[in-house]
């Protein structure tokens, strides 16, 4: 038997790490926030090539080797300026291919014995996980979607600027939709959730739902 995969994709802030976290907690799976290996091939040009604007191909792959286990914790990862980087080298088809397997393995050999794996990002219903148990892609309304990461960055402590995170998101949304490589996109067979009117509970009991009952009329 192979281990049940849940594969949760969408836009920034649109709740899906919440929402993974959350299945993940109930259900008793592993969970891979992907969208942090992106942030760590982002943080590691920023450290390595400081001074460079232009990040070519061969220096993101780079940062990929450079990335460690520390890395993965920096708290910086969530900085503002690491996310826009972030965008920029997923966009690149060799630093995307060298991710793939790490995030294959992590879905069919959770760690410490897991039940099944969640794993959420961009492509893991159309490109990671092609046939993953369950898909489900969350999407909102990009001004709600801003005000989110606003308050979420508040909360840490950072600065945060409506009109500044809204931009930014704007243009993380176009240049993830738009890449050549793993575009951000609904699998065929993804359940979609708008959780423009949807707290974090309604996003979880819909989700839950829609799981059950395929694992229903699978059984
Ligand atoms: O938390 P938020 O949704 O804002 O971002 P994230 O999920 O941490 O992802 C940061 C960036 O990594 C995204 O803007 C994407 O460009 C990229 N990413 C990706 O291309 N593929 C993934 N599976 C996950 C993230």
């Amino acid at each position: 038997m192979t281990t049940p995969v849940i594969a949760v994709d969408g836009t920034a802030a649109s709740g899906k790490g919440t929402l993974a976290r959350r299945l993940a907690r109930e259900l008793g799976y592993a969970y891979l926030d992907t969208g942090l290996l992106y942030r760590a091939t982002g943080f590691m040009t920023l450290s390595l090539y400081p001074a460079r604007e232009d990040i070519t191909e061969e220096l993101a792959l780079e940062a990929v080797q450079a990335i460690s286990p520390e890395t993965m914790e920096n708290p910086a990862l969530r900085d503002e300026e690491t996310t826009q980087r972030a965008s920029k080298v997923a966009a690149m088809p060799l630093v995307r291919a060298a991710l793939i397997e790490q995030q294959r393995n992590f879905a069919k050999n959770p760690p410490e014995g897991a039940g099944g794996a969640i794993l959420d990002g961009r492509d893991i219903g159309t490109v990671i996980c092609p046939n993953a148990d369950h898909k489900i892609y969350v999407d909102a309304d990009v001004e709600i979607r801003a005000a989110r990461r606003v308050k979420e960055l508040l909360e840490r402590g950072d600065e945060a600027i409506h009109a500044r995170v809204l931009q930014d998101m704007r243009e993380r949304d176009a240049r993830d939709s738009s890449r050549s490589v793993a575009p951000l996109v609904p699998a065929d067979d993804a359940f979609i959730m708008d959780t423009t009117r949807m707290d974090a509970n309604a996003a979880f009991a819909a989700a839950l739902e829609f799981i059950s009952k395929r694992n229903e009329s699978k059984a």
